[in-house]
């Protein structure tokens, strides 16, 4: 699990500082695809869902779940999430991060911080014994004293010898009907979807980019833990963000 999510976070870190202005999504997933093979690892959505990409890429608007594409050129201030998935001799890392490319016009990096500071937040407050409803709480609670709310419908996860293992949902709200703790010496996969305004995403026509329907922008961050007696081990930290 550690070489699996040292593998993730070094492609998520390449290709957030590979990414350029006239770049499309397609040449920008080609190089993490490449980098992924070099370090001997398979894209976990191509591998368990048949995603058409190896990584996810989602631009402004683009909640998650973006298939890299010729047609989707890369600009300065451009909102861009990219998420990177892998599997590395049969376990699996997950990490994403949510980034202004070059200028920030659209005043959007108050948001991108946000996401990022919650992130960890939440990481500070998962000990093994903990309800999963108490952290999705911190996390929708600190969204909120910033002005902003929480994707309700999409979540963090169980992670190990597939993408997505139990616990099957942990969500960035106090979802009251989740009863589950974190279990010590588990995996998983913590991100948040921190948002402008809608609280809920849905899928898109190309039956995979997921959206929100009032067009607010959404900033995800992830990491891969292990949850301990203390603070969690943080298997994707190469990733920098
Ligand atoms: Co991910
Ligand atoms: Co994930």
């Amino acid at each position: 699990m550690q070489e699996a999510g040292r593998v993730v976070a070094l492609t998520l870190r390449q290709m957030i500082d590979y990414a350029r202005p006239g770049m499309t999504t397609r040449e920008l997933d080609e190089y993490g695809r490449e980098l992924l093979s070099t370090y001997g690892a398979t894209s976990a959505p191509q591998r368990d869902y048949d995603f058409p990409g190896a990584t996810c890429i989602s631009l402004n608007h683009e909640v998650c779940h973006g298939i890299p594409s010729e047609n989707k050129v890369l600009q300065e201030g451009d909102l861009i999430n990219i998420d990177v998935s892998a599997e590395l001799h049969g376990y699996y890392g997950d990490n994403g991060c949510s980034f202004i490319l070059g200028h920030d016009h659209r005043g959007l990096q108050p948001l991108v911080d946000a996401s990022r500071q919650i992130l960890y937040e939440a990481i500070r407050h998962i000990r093994g014994g903990v309800r999963i409803a108490e952290v999705g709480g911190i996390m929708e609670r600190e969204a909120l004293r910033r002005g902003y709310q929480v994707i309700r419908n999409i979540c963090g996860h169980g992670i190990g010898r597939r993408l997505h293992e139990d616990p099957r949902e942990i969500p960035c709200f106090r979802d009251r009907d989740n009863r589950e703790r974190f279990r010590k010496n588990s995996v998983i996969a913590l991100e948040t979807f921190i948002s402008t305004k809608a609280r809920y995403v849905h899928e898109s026509d190309d039956g995979w980019t997921l959206v929100t329907n009032d067009r607010s922008y959404v900033c995800q961050h992830e990491h891969t833990l292990i949850v301990t007696d203390d603070l969690p081990i943080i298997l994707t930290r190469e990733n920098g963000i």
